[in-house]
């Protein structure tokens, strides 16, 4: 090709290069609508007596935080909670205006003063923390509303339950913050999901949190009073106190395997990848790094550009199927970073340039980020964060 030829061809394509399509290589297909339909089904359950919040952290569990936010506001959340300060101000700056809460701690005077710049609320679990928040809030001639977290047994963020008291009281002193709820995170209630009888440490946990609220009195019914995660919230509605915080549920999934409700919650996301090359090989020929597989037939593979640089893990590697025209084909050899190989020598109709669902549905069967985690020792919540780095997002 010469220089004229080449630059003709680049200046009549200039406008894809610039755009490729984002469904050209692999993608992650958020479907809004779902986003928006299981927020209404979430909130319907809980009752009007009780607030939703949309946990949208992680840029929304891979699903994009922004739209989540949005779809899930749409259909019934109230508020939205995230777990960085960065996170809150990319909601802000997406024009968000509705109440978010900071699950993380802010540690120093900047970012608490960032977060009270930009309407976020921060989560306290000390004096030290409340100090830095009054002395901004006295400076700039505002109230800064702030939460109180409360360890009830996850022993991660949070008071211990025996200062909440005398805690409250120092906070109290402190005139331009204003404690707006109190909260408390569930440690196992994906493990105790549908266990009513036994007593089991969710129980505890809910004993602990109703001791701390009537040890502070009538003043705890001023408060927002919070507990329960998506396991929690669809459990016992004894954990649901004034609002819950629910992540996964929202995105469609349940939090436990052996948990069956009759909400109809739908997953929202897919993960698809086209076919980039079809190759036919002998039997015996290794396939990718390791010749970790060895072909047992003579065998018609399909390459695809997806890999654990895209978050699909390398411990799956061997072990998951991907689903096309409604039929599951077998992944083989080492899952790479950019690549996979499945064999397709049982469905051989298969070209390159057609899609392949490594989750989602497709026809009558899908693949859910369980059937992953049963693989691989994963959780649902793991494999979903895993997608929100390089794959290009198609919201539907
Ligand atoms: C404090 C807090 N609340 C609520 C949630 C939502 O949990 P889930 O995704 O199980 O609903 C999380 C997520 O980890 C969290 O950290």
């Amino acid at each position: 090709m010469n220089k004229s030829e080449r630059s003709f061809t680049l200046s009549e394509t200039t406008e894809n290069v610039m755009n490729p399509d984002p469904r050209s290589r692999a993608w992650v297909e958020v479907d809004s609508k779902v986003i928006e339909k299981n927020s209404r089904v979430l909130k319907n359950f809980i009752g009007e007596d009780c607030l939703l919040m949309a946990v949208v952290k992680a840029d929304g569990y891979g699903h994009g935080a922004e739209t989540v936010a949005k779809f899930a506001l749409a259909g019934g959340a109230d508020s939205l909670g995230v777990a960085t300060l960065e996170e809150g101000i990319q909601l802000r700056n997406a024009g968000l205006n509705c109440q978010i809460l900071i699950l993380g701690n802010l540690i120093n005077a900047e970012e608490l003063y960032s977060s009270f710049c930009w309407d976020l609320i921060p989560t306290i679990s000390g004096i030290r923390e409340a100090i830095i928040c009054n002395n901004i809030a006295e400076n700039n001639h505002k109230k800064f509303d702030i939460h109180l977290k409360v360890d009830t047994g996850m022993t991660r963020l949070g008071c211990d339950c025996d200062e909440v008291n005398e805690l409250i009281s120092k906070i109290d002193y402190l005139e331009n913050i204003s404690l707006k709820g109190i909260y408390s995170h569930l440690a196992i209630a994906d493990k105790d999901l549908g266990n009513k009888t036994q007593l089991n440490f969710t129980q505890i946990q809910l004993s602990r949190f109703e001791k701390v609220l009537k040890d502070l009195g009538p003043r705890n019914r001023l408060l927002c009073r919070h507990l329960a995660n998506s396991a929690g919230t669809l459990s016992d509605s004894r954990l649901h106190f004034d609002m819950v915080r629910v992540g996964l549920s929202l995105y469609g999934y349940l939090p436990a395997t052996d948990f069956e409700s009759d909400l109809s919650l739908q997953p929202a996301l897919k993960v698809q990848a086209r076919v980039t090359l079809v190759r036919e090989v002998e039997k015996g020929i290794g396939v990718g790094y390791g010749h970790f597989f060895k072909t047992q037939r003579k065998s018609k593979l399909a390459v695809v550009a997806i890999g654990y640089a895209d978050g699909v893990s390398r411990n799956l590697s061997g072990k998951i199927s991907a689903l096309i025209d409604g039929v599951l084909v077998p992944q083989v050899g080492a899952i790479a970073m950019d690549q996979m190989v499945f064999d397709i020598t049982d469905k051989p109709d298969i070209k390159t340039g057609q899609v392949l669902t490594l989750l989602g549905k497709d026809g009558e069967v899908s693949i859910s980020p369980q059937n992953w985690c049963d693989l691989s020792g994963s959780i649902p919540w793991e494999v979903l964060c895993s997608f929100r780095n390089r794959l290009p997002r198609v919201v539907t």
